[in-house]
């Protein structure tokens, strides 16, 4: 017998996860990949096209220079867990332990994922409000959670109390939300997350709340974290991350913060994960979470700006925008063209008209109820506006 000649396996079994099998790539990340291949403005992934802020990358510089490269504590350097509690409890009025209650993850998609491995046993069930930033189909199917899907209904993107009632039951282990909203640029109303707060109580489920668009509100629109709802401190689990504010989505430095006995597990899972965020970035970090209220008005101001610049060019393109009241998307109506589905029509807007969105069914279990959207992002500088709207003005409607 030949060693190294082995016979025909014995046995048969899928190659692959059946877990991974389940999803395709990201929409939103192949749309940037398309922008590149046929050189298209990119309004598609919710990423700056201006620099970040001196100070942040300065403070950055300085770390490394300071020698701040080994592994920091791996659920995040003590002096950025502080500056998150003290940041948390400045601008939302909840007092946390950055001992016992912070984990600091790499981007808040990591955070995110962290904490639903950290809670989900087999036969959990998780409501997400739909349409949905895409890694939260994902993140269900990897922890092994059933999602149940409620509506945003267009034009306020408001739900109906009774269909979020009936999602509810005792399999619900959390309700997942994101406020502000990507894709609608909706911002949850303290009426709506008592609705909310009162079924988490009724069917004792968790809330995990991504809000890493928090400072990039519109028209007079407020913040709410839903850990400052009376009931919900010991039932919530909130995401952010410096990537959107501090315009570093590169850096991927982002954070849980939850109960202890909920940190717990999430530094658990986050430790083997990933062992630690980057410990130069999270020194930068704790510089960044000090800055100044001025700051944060003038980011929220200069968005508001791009929302109208970006918006005076889709309408006058033939768009129908839903205005956002936060973070830093807009999504359109686009049966005005005449396409069949959201997707024939993005791959022509990128390949023939050279500009990059995002299909609205990628925020939809079902496609079929994107299909008239699109997404575009307006992080972008009035330079690439301008190229936009040239583009865009080759559009027939
Ligand atoms: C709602 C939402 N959550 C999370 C992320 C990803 O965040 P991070 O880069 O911190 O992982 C994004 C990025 O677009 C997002 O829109």
């Amino acid at each position: 017998m030949n060693p190294a000649r082995p016979g025909p396996a014995v046995t048969t079994k899928p190659k692959l996860s059946a877990k991974a099998e389940r999803f395709t790539e990201s929409v939103i990340r192949e749309m940037t990949r398309l922008a590149l291949k046929y050189g298209a403005v990119n309004l598609s992934q919710g990423f700056p096209d201006f620099p970040a802020p001196a100070e942040i990358k300065e403070a950055a510089k300085q770390a490394i220079d300071a020698d701040l490269n080994q592994y920091a504590i791996t659920w995040g350097a003590k002096r950025f867990r502080d500056a998150i509690a003290q940041k948390f409890e400045r601008t939302q009025g909840v007092a946390v332990d950055p001992e016992r209650e912070i984990t600091v993850c790499c981007g808040s998609t990591e955070a995110m994922m962290s904490s639903m491995m950290a809670i989900i046993n087999p036969g959990d069930e998780v409501v997400v409000f739909e349409p949905f930033y895409e890694n939260y189909g994902p993140d269900a199917i990897l922890s092994g959670a059933t999602p149940r899907f409620v509506k945003l209904r267009a034009p306020d993107w408001t739900f109906d109390p009774d269909e979020l009632a009936a999602a509810f039951g005792p399999a619900t282990k959390a309700i997942i939300l994101n406020t502000p909203n990507n894709p609608t640029g909706k911002v949850f109303e303290r009426a709506e997350f008592e609705c909310i707060r009162d079924l988490c109580v009724r069917w004792n489920a968790f809330a995990i709340t991504d809000e890493i668009y928090e400072h990039m509100l519109y028209d007079g629109a407020r913040h709410i974290s839903l850990a400052s709802v009376e009931g919900m401190r010991e039932r919530t689990i909130t995401i952010n991350a410096l990537s959107k504010t501090y315009s570093v989505t590169g850096w991927r430095v982002g954070w849980a913060i939850a109960p202890p006995d909920v940190t717990s597990a999430i530094r658990k899972v986050h430790d083997f994960l990933t062992v630690g965020a980057a410990a130069p970035l999270q020194e930068a970090g704790a510089v960044a979470m000090h800055f100044s209220e001025e700051y944060y008005a003038t980011l929220a101001r200069e968005y508001a700006a791009r929302r109208d610049r970006l918006m005076g060019i889709l309408t006058g393109a033939g768009f129908r925008c839903f205005k956002p009241r936060g973070a830093y998307y807009i999504m359109t109506d686009i049966s005005a063209f005449g396409f069949p589905d959201d997707v024939s029509f993005a791959r022509y807007l990128v390949k023939d008209i050279g500009v990059a969105a995002v299909p609205g069914s990628s925020f939809y279990q079902d496609p079929a109820d994107g299909s008239t959207h699109l997404r575009f992002t307006f992080c972008k500088t009035e330079k690439t506006f301008q190229a936009a709207a040239e583009r865009l003005a080759k559009l027939k409607f």
